[in-house]
């Protein structure tokens, strides 16, 4: 597709700031086409690239793809080992694109359990996009919701403990203040990638109020087509966030 051929933003009924996807489904399409379900990542690799090129290229402010999470470490060691270096070419691979399209790149979860080489790629890319002006691309790595909440929760209590009045007139927004990222955006769109419906410990609290689309294409298989459709979608939602909107109180 040439760059003419693609939609504007303005195309759209309305644009997701902050959008999160559940990339699922890379083992199913890989034993569809009856490979090992390494060639399946392989190919969700290349699905990161262009769905991330192209809310890049529409404005959205905010992109964070669950790529890997707390209970993804249960999987056989050799499908975890597959995974890390994946992600550790990808890191390698992907900062000239990242670069050029001024992204600034982020991850959230236990980062600390993640293997050295994988960090250090981590901490690069994160450093050498740091001052960049353009989409937040950020990956849940090794990355649990409960866990999140957990160590927020820890926190809270540590600071109790130290300062009693500090804590007696925190806010719901300021629990935002001990997550992974303080600053990252409640998505509005939640995506989830093969069909399941369930979020899989992704993003409980912040996902409070998102969108939910749900799709059967298996992530290897998402791509702008894809991506341009879950857009058109949201596009169509009314969001109320619990109350009424201006023409239904009558
Ligand atoms: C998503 O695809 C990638 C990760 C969770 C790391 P899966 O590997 O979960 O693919 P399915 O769900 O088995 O098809
Ligand atoms: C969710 O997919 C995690 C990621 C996409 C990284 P899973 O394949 O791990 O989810 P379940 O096991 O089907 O809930
Ligand atoms: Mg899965």
């Amino acid at each position: 597709m040439s760059a003419k051929e693609k939609p504007s933003r303005e195309s759209f009924e309305k644009l997701p700031d902050a959008l999160a996807i559940i990339m699922d489904g890379n083992g199913r399409w890989a034993e569809e086409r009856g490979l090992p379900r390494k060639a399946g990542h392989e190919a969700g690799a290349e699905s990161v690239r262009a769905v991330t090129r192209e809310c890049a290229r529409l404005g959205l402010t905010e992109l964070t793809l669950y790529a890997f999470s707390t209970e993804n470490w249960k999987r056989p060691g050799e499908e975890v080992g597959f995974l890390m270096d994946l992600l550790e070419r990808y890191l390698v691979q992907e900062r000239k694109e990242i670069m050029e399209n001024a992204i600034v790149f982020r991850a959230i979860g236990e980062l600390e359990a993640l293997p050295p080489s994988v960090r250090t790629e981590l901490d690069r890319t994160r450093e050498m996009s740091r001052k960049n002006g353009g989409m937040v691309l950020r990956l849940a790595l090794s990355y649990g919701s409960r866990k999140e909440i957990l160590r927020a929760a820890l926190e809270i209590a540590e600071l109790a403990r130290k300062d009693p009045a500090a804590v007696e007139s925190l806010g719901e927004d300021d629990l935002r203040r001990f997550l992974y990222e303080p600053e990252m955006r409640d998505p509005d769109l939640l995506v989830r990638t093969a069909g399941e419906m369930r979020l899989s410990n992704f993003l409980l609290w912040q996902a409070s109020y998102s969108e939910l689309h749900v799709t059967d294409v298996c992530w290897p298989d998402f791509r702008e087509a894809e991506l341009h459709a879950a857009l058109r979608a949201y596009g169509e939602r009314v969001r109320r966030f619990g109350g009424l909107l201006s023409d239904e109180g009558r």
